[in-house]
């Protein structure tokens, strides 16, 4: 399932840096919103769970981490706009349609299989974190992607221990 995950992921990617090649704020503000998504599916899987008298040993930690990821993601989305990210309404489309389908892609993939879900978002953070660096690489020093570069990283690392959690 992993394989599954990475190869999406790289087919995924690969359409996005075409269609935004060029565009940077737009395919971050893209990225972001679509990387948001699956915490709070996680959140809303996990409220379900708590409903249906599912709650585990490690759900509180989870409902904090989720939480605090979606209100840190909003964040980025927020500089994102404030950066003329989501100024076309193209992108505003492409965005909204990709993350209604991802949203519930990951609400079924958390209930079934949470460590693989668990696994797609970590790979989504590095690839998000990787394309931050390479942005820096190529336009010099930026205080504030910088942050948010070490955001995803830290989300991944959060990511890596909620799967220890749930094994
Ligand atoms: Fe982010
Ligand atoms: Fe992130």
């Amino acid at each position: 399932m992993k394989q599954f995950n990475t190869v999406v992921l790289d087919i995924t990617v690969a359409i996005l840096d075409f269609l935004y090649r060029g565009r940077d704020y737009q395919r971050f503000w893209v990225l972001e919103e679509i990387a948001r998504a699956p915490y709070f599916a996680f959140l809303s899987v996990l409220h379900f769970r708590e409903s249906m008298g599912l709650r585990g040993p490690e759900h509180i930690d989870l409902m904090i981490q989720h939480f605090e990821q979606s209100v840190n993601e909003t964040e980025h989305l927020e500089y994102m706009e404030s950066r003329g990210g989501s100024a076309y309404f193209i992108d505003r489309f492409v965005a909204k349609h990709l993350v209604l389908i991802y949203y519930w892609v990951n609400v079924v993939y958390y209930w079934v299989s949470p460590r693989n879900a668990y696994h797609l978002s970590y790979e989504v953070e590095i690839h998000a974190a990787t394309t931050y660096a390479k942005y820096l690489a190529d336009n010099g020093p930026d205080e504030k992607i910088l942050e948010i570069l070490n955001d995803e990283l830290q989300h991944s690392r959060e990511l890596e221990l909620a799967m220890e959690k749930i094994k």
